[in-house]
């Protein structure tokens, strides 16, 4: 093994992903705003072969935040039946390449297919294990840790009630507490916010903006964003 190779920082162990600009893209085109988000999906299927050629464990996915619901109604529906559908279409796609799918968010605020939808998905992939894709549905950061401390008081005894809250606690009571910080997160799109995705697992990932629309992402783009952040220097906090 070269000197180069045995030095080369490891890939992030988890990525989130803001996928957006799907509206634009379609806009910018004469198109339809839910056309946009049709090419998301082969956006993401193109981005997920990419991660997993870079060897990602893990990929968060930012599908609909909580604040989506406040879009036209014809746009919120057209994304719930996409969502439902390529959950099922996609499945020789997940069992070829050996996708586990896993859903973080409001579980319960989603139409009931896609509840039924999530829950075969997530039941079918269990065992798949070239990457773990978890699709933020009905997704926000302050509601996800409100959840968590909700959670955590419904697991005490009446005695401990009013004992103090501790940050270990309410990462245990997340969504998905089995998954690691998310090292990258990467916004598509041109703006430059969070957009409430991944509050509190977010504290020190690095942050990664690109212009492009997500429609137009493909397997270069994401090895551009993981080439940046294996030249990142991370303290945490401690000294350099
Ligand atoms: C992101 O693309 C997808 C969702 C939020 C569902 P947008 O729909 O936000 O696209 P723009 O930002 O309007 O271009
Ligand atoms: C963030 O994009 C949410 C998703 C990509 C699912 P938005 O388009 O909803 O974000 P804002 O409204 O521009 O902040
Ligand atoms: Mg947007």
């Amino acid at each position: 093994m070269g000197i180069e190779e045995s030095t080369e920082a490891p890939p992030p162990r988890h990525i989130g992903i803001i996928m957006d600009g799907n509206g634009r893209w379609a806009t910018s085109r004469g198109l339809r705003r839910t056309r946009g988000h049709r090419e998301g999906i082969e956006a993401a299927k193109r981005v997920v072969l990419a991660a997993i050629a870079e060897r990602v464990p893990c990929l968060s996915l930012y599908a609909f935040s909580t604040e989506n619901w406040r879009r036209a109604e014809e746009e919120v529906s057209f994304i719930m039946a996409l969502v439902a559908r390529n959950l099922r279409d996609q499945y020789d796609f997940y069992r070829e390449n050996h996708v586990r799918v896993r859903h973080s968010g409001n579980l319960e605020g989603l139409p009931e297919d896609v509840q039924q939808e999530i829950a075969i998905v997530t039941e079918e992939t269990r065992g798949n294990k070239a990457i773990t894709v978890n699709l933020a549905v009905n997704y926000g950061g302050r509601d996800e840790i409100a959840r968590s401390v909700s959670r955590i008081l419904a697991s005490r005894t009446e005695s401990a009630l009013l004992s103090p809250v501790t940050a270990e606690e309410i990462e245990n009571y997340l969504d998905l507490p089995d998954l690691p910080d998310p090292d990258l997160i990467i916004r598509t799109g041109g703006e430059h916010r969070l957009s409430n995705f991944l509050l509190w697992e977010s504290a020190y990932s690095e942050l990664y903006f690109s212009d492009r629309l997500w429609p137009d992402w493909c397997d270069e783009d994401l090895q551009a964003a993981i080439a940046d952040f294996k030249r990142r220097k991370r303290n945490f906090g401690g000294m350099r």
